[in-house]
């Protein structure tokens, strides 16, 4: 499976990451954003939904409370922080699957641990900090996953 590591020294870098994810994602892809308080999750859902064509008025915020977003883009994307939530059983009643299965993008802040529950093949990116900077990790944990990522490479690696 691929595994690309990216520099995102800037936010503009950031946007680019998200607008090749644009470009690589499309309907029923599970996208998971994982990495600490305040790493980029957000950000880069925002630019993702911004790149794939969610109207600037339609604010993309943490949905926090209220678990998942839907996003009028150029492919329907579910938003969701499962920051909350305690299990995969809890994960069940927000339909994330089922989006998936209907052709919406799903992108999970927070969602590392539960890439089976939501049907697995996750293009997974973890954003991080160090003394190096901020960098992204993007990795795949199937067959579909694994083409978008390799796409990715193509145009960031
Ligand atoms: N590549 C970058 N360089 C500099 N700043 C960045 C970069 N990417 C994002 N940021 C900034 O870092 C902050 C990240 O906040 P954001 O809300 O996206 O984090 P988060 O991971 O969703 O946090 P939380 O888990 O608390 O919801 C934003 O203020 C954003 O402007
Ligand atoms: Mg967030």
């Amino acid at each position: 499976m691929s595994d690309l590591l990216l520099r995102l020294p800037t936010r503009r870098a950031t946007v680019r990451l998200a607008c090749a994810l644009a470009a690589a994602l499309g309907p029923g892809d599970l996208l998971v954003l994982s990495g600490g308080l305040g790493a980029g999750k957000t950000f880069l859902a925002r630019a993702l939904a911004r790149a794939l064509g969610v109207p600037r008025d339609i604010a993309v915020t943490s949905p926090t409370f209220t678990l998942v977003h839907e996003l009028p883009g150029r492919i329907p994307i579910a938003h969701a922080d499962v920051y909350r939530l305690g299990g995969a059983d809890e994960l069940e009643p927000l339909g994330l699957r089922e989006r998936r299965a209907e052709g919406a993008l799903v992108v999970a802040e927070w969602a590392a641990p539960f890439v089976d529950a939501l049907g697995g093949d996750a293009i997974v990116v973890e954003l991080d900090h160090d003394a190096a900077g901020r960098h992204a990790r993007v990795r795949s944990t199937g067959e579909r996953a694994d083409e978008v990522v390799r796409a990715l490479a193509a145009r960031c690696g």
